[in-house]
């Protein structure tokens, strides 16, 4: 065999590699979710919508009327759901990155802007939980509470707080409204946007007192700033842990790991429930099957009118507006609400869009 035609073998090889290589790393950007999907052959069909069935905003709360009357938890399937789940993300470790993922000075790309990095501060670094805040932490019954305009005048605030564990979204106020919301809290999210919306930005020292007050109601229960999404926030989340630690706020932080969103999104994906992205109660709710027995949505409702054709506010606590069904949108909520209430529907967890009974 002549020496060049040899070359010419290895050299085929070496270029049907490069495409090979090519390929795969397009697909890794591109498509994380699908493969996640190709490594885990669940049954679909437990949480299978019909998808004929159209969402639109025209006889929308309607379609989602639903009774909390004679519901009865389904223990066995709620174990499914678990197991599931937890071939996507371990919610235990997924909920937070820990101090020994990063040292100071690491860089970081952002989950949802690969493009876009991140430096990790020394203050940031100092609020990295050694271990997972949800660590070994079980419950019965937990509440996540959403934030929409549904639950005003609900009277939902005792039930809310009589669970052992009550998840809230985006520092949520409490104070003024709680009546209808309630007042305990273990878990909050804050997305750091909410500096800008709800503080004024820090532009003055008020906002800042008001902020950390805030926090100090929060006596030692977990702030989950998702601080690693998209580049935007990096000033606003300096500031609050600048905040935290000079006041001695008593929070524990956590800081969602790099691969939280894509996981939830993989699961849904393969139980063919298309979300651009998680809405932060869909991820609260996907992420609590790991901890907790039974699980009570309130304050979930992603329509402009209730089931009475009665306006209801995107938050209970402000006036922004929201376009539920708008493409531009991130996410997909009435799409999700669909999909919760038919796990409602089938006993794996209790979805309250009505007022609560009082005791
Ligand atoms: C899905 O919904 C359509 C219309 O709403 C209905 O005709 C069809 O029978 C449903 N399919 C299943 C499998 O339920
Ligand atoms: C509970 O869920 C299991 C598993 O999905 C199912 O087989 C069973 O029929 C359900 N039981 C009731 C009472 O709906
Ligand atoms: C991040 O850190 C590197 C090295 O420490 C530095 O060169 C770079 O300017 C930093 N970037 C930002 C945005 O702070
Ligand atoms: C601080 O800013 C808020 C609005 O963000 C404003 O209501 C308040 O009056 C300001 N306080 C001072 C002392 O400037
Ligand atoms: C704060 O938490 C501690 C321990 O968890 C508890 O003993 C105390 O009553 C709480 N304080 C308030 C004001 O809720």
């Amino acid at each position: 065999m002549r020496p060049a035609r040899k070359w010419w073998t290895i050299c085929t090889i070496s270029i049907l590699l490069i495409v090979y290589k090519t390929k795969e790393i397009s697909r890794t950007e591109e498509h994380q979710e699908a493969q996640l999907i190709g490594n885990a052959d669940l049954s679909s069909t437990r949480l299978m919508v019909n998808s004929s069935d159209k969402i639109s905003g025209r006889g929308g709360p309607a379609l989602f009327q639903h009774s909390v009357e004679g519901w009865k938890i389904n223990s066995s399937l709620v174990l499914e759901i678990r197991k599931d789940i937890l071939r996507f993300l371990d919610a235990e470790k997924d909920v937070s990155v820990v101090k020994s993922s990063f040292k100071p000075g690491d860089v970081i790309h952002y989950v949802l802007d690969r493009r876009r990095t991140l430096n990790i501060s020394h203050n940031l670094h100092s609020l990295l939980p050694e271990v997972s805040p949800m660590k070994n932490r079980r419950f019965k019954t937990c509440a996540v509470v959403g934030n929409s305009g549904i639950l005003l005048d609900s009277g939902c605030g005792n039930e809310i707080d009589s669970h052992d564990f009550v998840i809230r979204c985006n520092l949520a106020p409490l104070s003024e409204f709680a009546e209808d919301v309630g007042m305990s809290s273990d878990f909050i999210t804050m997305n750091p946007s909410v500096i800008q919306r709800a503080y004024g930005g820090f532009k003055n020292e008020s906002d800042r007192e008001k902020f950390v007050q805030r926090l100090a109601m929060l006596n030692g229960s977990v702030l989950w700033i998702p601080a690693f999404m998209v580049k935007g926030g990096e000033k606003h989340v300096e500031w609050v842990n600048e905040l935290i630690l000079k006041n001695k706020l008593k929070v524990r932080t956590a800081y969602p790991s790099l691969r939280l969103v894509h996981a939830v999104r993989g699961y849904w994906l393969t139980n063919k429930i298309n979300i651009k992205r998680p809405s932060t109660g869909l991820l609260m709710y996907t992420m609590a099957t790991r901890f907790c027995d039974e699980i009570h949505l309130y304050g979930f409702w992603p329509f402009p009118k209730d089931s009475h054709g009665k306006s209801v506010k995107y938050h209970y606590y402000d006036e922004l507006k929201y376009r539920y069904f708008s493409n531009a949108s991130p996410h997909r909520m009435p799409l999700e609400f669909k999909t919760l209430k038919m796990l409602h529907n089938k006993g794996a967890l209790k979805l309250t869009t009505s007022k609560c009974a009082q005791p």
